[in-house]
């Protein structure tokens, strides 16, 4: 099978009112369909400039991105979006929230087929009873689910999650984990997750690819073996502590605290 998306030697700058910034410097990124991709990488290196990137939102200055064999040239609606502060309208419910990209971008699903699309989802994530509150009157897991579920409300081929979980305390950011292994099993999509948190990048990607610092290319790219669910648990053995290490010391390296030479 090919790859969904490709990101074949990309280079971009930025200008600045400091003059021009050279973010991206010859990345390749590749993930396959049904493929789960954790990005991390320094601060400022150019993550949110990939996802972007990857969604049409800007057109790199060199190379290509490619995704289900065709060029992209402008922005996709087969790409969804989630990011760290779920932006939700405090004036609809929780179900309108959800179905509002079934209003901007055209469905043919009637009016009964996206509520129940919409409800569907909200039951996925666990927030059954809740589709008629308000946005205010949930916790902020409960929001980020419900922007997850408005992310996927047109099953797009690709998610894009820039740091979703960023915001939420370490065991609501737990509980969300688990959820995206349950969602990614219900609604097929190739994912691409941007994080800080390293293990997050091991529990939910089936590759890591860590980001040098700018201008930044994919300086180690990490194969995660998916073989059947994953809890928890998996991320306290011997062989996760041995590839958090190996993580830990590749992010040293693209913030130049380490070099390649240095003990992992
Ligand atoms: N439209 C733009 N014009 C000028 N500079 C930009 C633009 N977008 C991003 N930048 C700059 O490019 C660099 C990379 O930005 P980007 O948001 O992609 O980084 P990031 O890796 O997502 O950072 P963080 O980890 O803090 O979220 C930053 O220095 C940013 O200020
Ligand atoms: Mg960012």
């Amino acid at each position: 099978m090919g790859n969904l998306i490709d990101i074949k030697d990309v280079s971009h700058t930025f200008a600045t009112d400091g003059g021009p910034l050279h973010v991206l410097d010859h990345l390749n990124i590749s993930v396959p369909e049904g493929g789960f991709c954790a990005v991390v990488g320094p601060s400022g290196c150019g993550k949110s400039t990939l996802t972007r990137l990857i969604a049409g939102l800007m057109i790199p200055d060199e190379g290509e991105v490619w995704l289900h064999g065709e060029r992209v040239k402008s922005p996709r609606s087969t790409v969804g979006m989630a990011f760290q502060n779920p932006v939700l309208l405090e004036w609809r419910s929780i179900l309108k929230n959800v179905m509002l990209p079934l209003e901007i971008v055209p469905t043919k699903l009637t009016r009964k087929q996206q509520v129940e699309r919409a409800e569907f989802l909200l039951a996925l994530v666990g927030l059954e009873g809740f589709e008629d509150k308000k946005p205010s009157e949930l916790s902020g897991g409960m929001r980020q689910r419900a922007s997850l579920c408005r992310s996927l409300v047109h099953s797009p081929e690709v998610l894009i999650l820039d740091e979703p979980f960023g915001a939420l305390d370490a065991f609501t950011r737990e509980d969300l984990w688990q959820t995206m292994h349950k969602v990614k099993a219900e609604e097929p999509f190739t994912g691409v997750l941007i994080t800080h948190d390293l293990r997050e990048s091991l529990f939910l990607g089936d590759q890591v690819v860590v980001m040098s610092g700018r201008p930044a290319h994919a300086q180690y790219v990490m194969d995660i073996p998916f073989d059947g669910p994953r809890v928890l648990d998996d991320l306290y053995t011997p062989e996760s502590a041995e590839r958090l290490a190996i993580l830990r010391h590749q992010i040293e390296i693209a913030q130049g605290r380490a070099t390649a030479e240095d003990a992992a």
